[in-house]
């Protein structure tokens, strides 16, 4: 049996659909109904045949944070996990919440997958857990990521997340840790980075001129499937397909979505004030904020990830950036 934990987000969902071509038995856990018919979503952008594929998935009401329900999935004979199950936010007010989804959380996977002698486990971390640039030089999966005041909360959960992965791998559990730059993919047009393709197609007015590694959530899963068969073990890998500024990735889904540009540079002053600004409304109307100090600082860093020790190990290339978008948004005008 293969386990898959966050079936119900972006990575998750598109890599029950990549696993559910070759296999009949997976399950994969869920919090919200709801959430469900979002998963199914996903498979019927690939195929027609999105109920049988889809039907082949066995769901079982689980949090990761909750041992007793844990215990109900980790009762089947469980030989390969995929844990992408994470709380992803950078807002500063959900920090411990993100601390308890995204270490204790990956500490309770990594137990289960122990004390039940799961083959391997795959974990979906994040560049976020990468050190940083000195000169603009590529990044490297060596960069040791060091904890400094500009570190943001999530950075924080996603390292400690991957060192309960690095304690399986002592305790003898064979791992593999995927490091994806930002995941760009079909569905989920409401959160996270599907947001990006809402928000241009009702009228997005600003950009920064940061920039960071792209990746399509098709190259993310295909090669976590790669990764889990081959046997490379005890190893993380950086995904990127290209290093873009965000004023490239927002022109590109705007001419794909054949609408307006975003016209208006942000920048760095203007990115501090609002960021002050806008914290001290969160204050008052106790509503989220909608622009973090570190995020508003990232918005403007340069960072260039190295993507050669992945498609050295496995022989691959990653899809273009361009192409990756265009797909995209013929998924989203559906
Ligand atoms: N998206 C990116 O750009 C990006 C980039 C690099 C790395 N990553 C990493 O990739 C992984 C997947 O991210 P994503 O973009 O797919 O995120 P997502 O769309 O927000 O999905 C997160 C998934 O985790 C599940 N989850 C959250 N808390 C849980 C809990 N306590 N118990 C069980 N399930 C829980 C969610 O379930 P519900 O549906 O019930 O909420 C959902 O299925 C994460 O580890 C993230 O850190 C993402």
């Amino acid at each position: 049996m293969i386990l898959v934990t966050g079936g119900t987000g972006l990575v998750g969902s598109h890599l029950l659909y990549e696993l559910s071509l070759n296999n009949d038995s997976i399950i994969a856990i869920y919090r919200n109904e709801d959430k469900l018919e979002k998963a199914k979503k996903v498979f019927s952008y690939y195929t027609d045949k999105s109920e049988m594929l889809f039907s082949k998935i066995t769901w079982i009401k689980a949090d990761i944070t909750d041992i007793p329900s844990l215990e109900i999935v980790f009762n089947n004979t469980i030989n390969l996990v995929y844990h992408c199950a994470a709380l992803v936010s950078f807002d500063p007010s959900d920090y411990y919440l993100m601390r308890q989804t995204n270490i204790d959380g990956t500490a309770n996977i990594v137990n289960f997958s122990i004390n039940t002698k799961v083959k391997k486990l795959c974990f979906v971390s994040s560049i976020a857990t990468i050190g940083d640039a000195i000169n603009n030089e590529f990044i490297t999966e060596e960069k040791e990521w060091v904890l400094d005041a500009n570190k943001h909360c999530y950075a924080i959960t996603k390292y400690g997340a991957e060192m309960e992965i690095w304690r399986a791998s002592q305790e003898g559990l064979d791992i593999v840790i995927v490091n994806p730059g930002v995941i760009l993919g079909s569905g989920f047009f409401n959160d996270g980075t599907g947001k990006l393709f809402s928000k241009i197609n009702n009228g997005l007015f600003f950009y920064t001129e940061g920039i960071t590694g792209f990746i399509g959530v098709k190259d993310v899963v295909k090669t976590m499937v790669k990764l889990t068969e081959s046997k490379i073990k005890g190893e993380r890998f950086i995904l990127v397909s290209e290093n873009l500024s965000f004023k490239t990735i927002l022109y590109t889904i705007a001419n794909y979505l054949n609408t307006k540009k975003p016209s208006i540079k942000i920048g760095k002053i203007a990115t501090s004030i609002f960021w002050r600004l806008n914290w001290l409304l969160s204050k008052v109307t106790r509503k989220k904020v909608l622009l973090s100090k570190s995020s508003a600082k990232s918005s403007h860093n340069k960072d260039f990830y190295s993507s050669k020790k992945i498609t050295d190990s496995l022989n691959i290339e990653f899809e273009k950036i361009d192409s990756v978008i265009k797909d995209i948004c013929k998924d989203f005008s559906k």
